[in-house]
């Protein structure tokens, strides 16, 4: 049988072992699919020895920038997010790297929740790895702008150098943020801690601004805890990771399979 698994670490607690069994029994797929703690200190060795016979993997936290530099060829997408949540063993045995998670996000929102971003104005909170993976497809889909604020200013003036051609796109601190918009999109790890980073309310339209946490969990995060008291509508970002795990899934096995049915047994596990 087909050997895939997740490498991460710490790994318990991935979702992704179950998203992609249900994705195997839906689409009629025979493969297995393990959560594997990979070592910290030997990343790439770990990963060759699982691909002397596995087909393919996800990676997740700390390991996608490591898994950039491992791959033999990279897809264009995983280029510009310049980590690799995905990989895949060819029949000639080189390695393919790609990236899914920008891919997932918009399945989610656009999809998912109905959203269209054409024409919109886009906050993005944080300039971290999962912000820069998801950059260039929110460019795409023409929005009026798209700013992107982070603690560390540097850090967003940096991405808006290197996505200067995908798109308006431009950096700002926390406290520079005041004009109301349509799309918040929390990329910070900040939820992790329980923190959220200091946002002002007339960022909010009530009953109109959209707040998406890429984090998700049981009960709403801090920043869908003050985003849905100012009256905004939130999103976490449960559907975003069945979202990325589609695309990889399909890379795989050349079959798209249906997020809906998992989402909700996600969903109603969670709660
Ligand atoms: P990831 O790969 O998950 O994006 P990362 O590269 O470590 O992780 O980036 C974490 C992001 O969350 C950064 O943008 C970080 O801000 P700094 O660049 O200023 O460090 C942001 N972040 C983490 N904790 C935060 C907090 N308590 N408040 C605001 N931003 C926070």
């Amino acid at each position: 049988m087909d050997r895939y698994g997740v490498f991460g670490n710490p790994i318990g607690h991935s979702k992704s072992p179950q998203i992609h069994r249900l994705f195997a029994e839906q689409t009629g797929q025979a493969l297995s699919y393990e959560a594997l703690l990979a070592p910290l200190d030997d990343f790439p060795g770990f990963a060759r020895g699982f691909f002397a016979e596995g087909r393919g993997a996800n990676v997740t936290v700390p390991f996608k920038e490591q898994a950039f530099v491992l791959v033999d060829e990279l897809s264009e997408r995983a280029q510009l997010a310049g980590a690799v949540n995905t990989l895949l063993k060819r029949d000639d045995g080189s390695l393919y790297g790609d990236n899914t998670d920008g891919a997932g996000l918009l399945h989610d929102l656009l999809d998912n929740a109905g959203v269209t971003l054409r024409g919109k104005t886009i906050l993005l909170l944080g300039a971290g790895g999962a912000v820069r993976g998801v950059l260039e497809p929110l460019l795409a889909q023409a929005p009026a702008a798209l700013v992107i604020a982070n603690r560390t200013l540097e850090k967003a003036e940096a991405l808006t150098r290197a996505f200067a051609d995908f798109g308006p796109v431009a950096a700002a601190g926390f406290d520079w943020l005041e004009e109301p918009v349509d799309l918040i999109i929390n990329g910070t790890s900040a939820s992790l801690g329980g923190e959220l980073p200091p946002l002002a309310p007339g960022l909010i339209v009530p009953g109109h601004t959209l707040c998406y946490d890429m984090m998700y969990a049981a009960t709403p995060t801090p920043f869908c805890q003050w985003a849905a008291a100012l009256g905004a509508q939130t999103r976490d970002g449960l559907g975003m990771l069945v979202g990325q795990a589609a695309e990889a899934f399909e890379l795989w096995r050349g079959v798209r399979p249906d997020t809906a049915p998992v989402l909700e047994a996600l969903r109603r596990q969670l709660s």
